[in-house]
């Protein structure tokens, strides 16, 4: 008898963007009430866990990832109490909150970082951060080349003439994590909000905290990581990080049933495995599988890698489309394969979106992720559909990147934009009171209320397949492949269900069994261009 899987290895958690959400108290930006109003559709689309973005006080210079109080909520989202409420009602309807965990910088607010600038060069307080004096005669040059992932120098100069290292915005300065005092404060507030009663954390930049020693320059461009294949970058994924990992890990494991997630963005799977070996992160998202192109071959070997590697060291992948941080896959599947996408969001290439290429391509792929062994991550609004909103506004683009990179890359605000609940009325139902980022006019027609309408519509696809996974897909993480023709993927799932996606140009005749659900008509017997099916082969 095999043991029972735990919940985590094949859940589907819904991601959800506090502020895009659900607006309650009608200021515009989403918050904990609005969430608490819609768990019953939460519980609807039949998730297992939610994962929260950053709810913390904050000045939101990047969207709630510049923490300045982690034990306490901006009053924005609501209040601790609010928070509690939601998670202790999450349980009754059977979901539990997964926390964002900003361990690599807080924000300048944060009060020891106002310490640090208050204290002088070589002070205790400034040794919880990367305070370095510079370089030059008169230390008027940054102590290396290392530039910040939003565009401009990872290093700020402070009146006394000291430098600080942040990576992302000046105002969300690095940890020193050699610290005993900063690994001791991020313990107590992992078990701050285990007490609470989270279902466990998300850790954000989690192959950051270690900086290489001596703070050497580097060879490429922080944002370009993904891209240097040997993943050597004294910013990202130094060894001694591993360390950290475990420490966490032992606090989890205090408590039943925690999950821990690493949003690590490393160039190959086998670094990113050492996040999931035993004793460390339950999972880490496989960002592969969102860069991979629209092809049979590509995504085969991503999946086929995937499931490999983490199975190497007895994990299992987390299978992603989209997430706050990339641009919708119903816009980048609606590209022509192999479309530099920051190009074309920044206006270098002169490319339409095919939308409904890509909503067709959308719908199968999300019958191909919610197929696979291992535990699934939706993004808000994925399930209905919703596009990227490339066209905002300049005037409206909030985050740091814009201004950073002196106007040249939009962001990604396009992928942040409110959710429409109703096909009409103030803000498609958000809220009272219109939206931090404005909707567009196309908006209603996205709304939860018109995908209930129609039995075919990308809600209905998400809600039903979710339910046959959770009845079907379930039970064993077993993956066989089926050979159906180059262009095609194939694979069964345990001894009863087939999963095929025809990314071919012709027709595919549909294999012996019942349809159990397509992501396109299939009443011909066959598979068209882009269509996914799971078919019961029950004997
Ligand atoms: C988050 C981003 C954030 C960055 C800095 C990430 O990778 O997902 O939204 O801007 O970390 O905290």
């Amino acid at each position: 008898m095999s043991e029972k899987i735990p919940w985590w290895r094949s859940s589907v958690v819904y991601q959800v963007y506090v502020r895009s959400f659900a607006d309650a108290n009608g200021d515009g930006t989403g918050d904990i009430n609005g969430i608490r109003s819609r768990l019953p559709y939460l519980r609807s689309l039949g998730v297992d866990a939610l994962w929260v973005n950053p709810w913390y006080v904050s000045p939101l210079n990047d969207g709630g990832y510049d923490v300045a109080d982690y034990r306490d909520i901006d009053p924005r989202f609501g209040t601790l109490d609010d928070a509690k409420r939601l998670m202790a009602e999450a349980e009754q309807n059977g979901l539990r909150v997964i926390v964002d965990l900003v361990p690599n910088h807080t924000s300048s607010e944060h009060v020891w970082f106002q310490q640090a600038l208050a204290s002088g060069p070589n002070s205790p307080e400034r040794a919880r951060y990367h305070f370095v004096p510079g370089k030059g005669d008169h230390g008027e040059l940054p102590p290396n080349n290392w530039t910040s992932v939003f565009g401009g120098p990872a290093w700020s100069r402070v009146p006394d003439g000291d430098w600080y290292l942040h990576m992302f915005d000046v105002t969300q300065p690095d940890l020193n994590w050699e610290h005993p005092e900063v690994r001791a404060e991020f313990e107590a507030i992992l078990r701050f909000w285990l007490d609470l009663g989270a279902g466990g954390f998300r850790v954000d930049v989690a192959h950051a905290l270690i900086k290489g020693e001596g703070y050497p320059d580097a060879e490429t461009e922080a944002q370009e990581v993904l891209s240097t294949p040997s993943g050597d970058h004294p910013l990202w994924d130094q060894p001694d990080l591993q360390v950290i990992i475990e420490e966490w890990r032992r606090v989890l494991d205090e408590y039943p049933d925690k999950v821990m997630v690493a949003e690590a963005w490393v160039p190959s799977w086998e670094r990113l495995a050492n996040y999931v070996q035993p004793g460390k992160y339950h999972q880490t998202f496989d960002f592969h599988f969102t860069q991979s192109n629209w092809r049979a071959d590509t995504l085969r070997k991503t999946i086929e890698t995937s499931m490999g590697a983490s199975g190497a060291v007895g994990s299992i992948p987390t299978w992603v489309l989209s997430n706050h941080d990339l641009i919708r896959h119903a816009t980048r599947l609606a590209l022509p394969v192999g479309t530099n996408l920051r190009d074309w969001l920044n206006r270098r290439v002169d490319l339409v979106a095919d939308v409904e290429l890509g909503e067709r391509r959308a719908r199968a792929a999300a019958l191909l992720m919610l197929g696979l062994p291992g535990s699934v991550y939706l993004y808000q609004g994925e399930e209905l559909g919703l596009p990227e909103v490339h066209d905002l506004p300049e005037a409206v683009l909030e985050d740091p990147t814009w201004a950073r990179s002196g106007h040249a890359d939009r962001g990604r605000d396009g992928c942040r934009v409110p959710i429409p609940w109703t096909r009409e009325g103030n803000s498609y139902g958000f809220g009272d009171n219109g939206s931090w980022l404005p909707q567009p006019p196309q908006w209603g027609e996205f709304s939860v209320e018109a995908n209930e309408e129609d039995p075919n519509s990308m809600l209905s696809l998400y809600r039903k397949a979710i339910s046959i996974r959770s009845k079907r897909l379930r039970k064993d993480e077993v993956l066989d492949w089926i050979d159906m023709g180059n262009d095609v993927l194939a694979f069964r799932r345990g001894s009863d269900t087939l999963c095929v996606v025809n990314l071919g140009r012709d027709s595919l005749k549909l294999p012996e069994g019942e349809v159990l659900l397509s992501s396109v008509p299939v009443d011909d017997g066959f598979l068209p261009t882009d269509g996914a099916v799971w078919v019961s082969i029950e004997s």
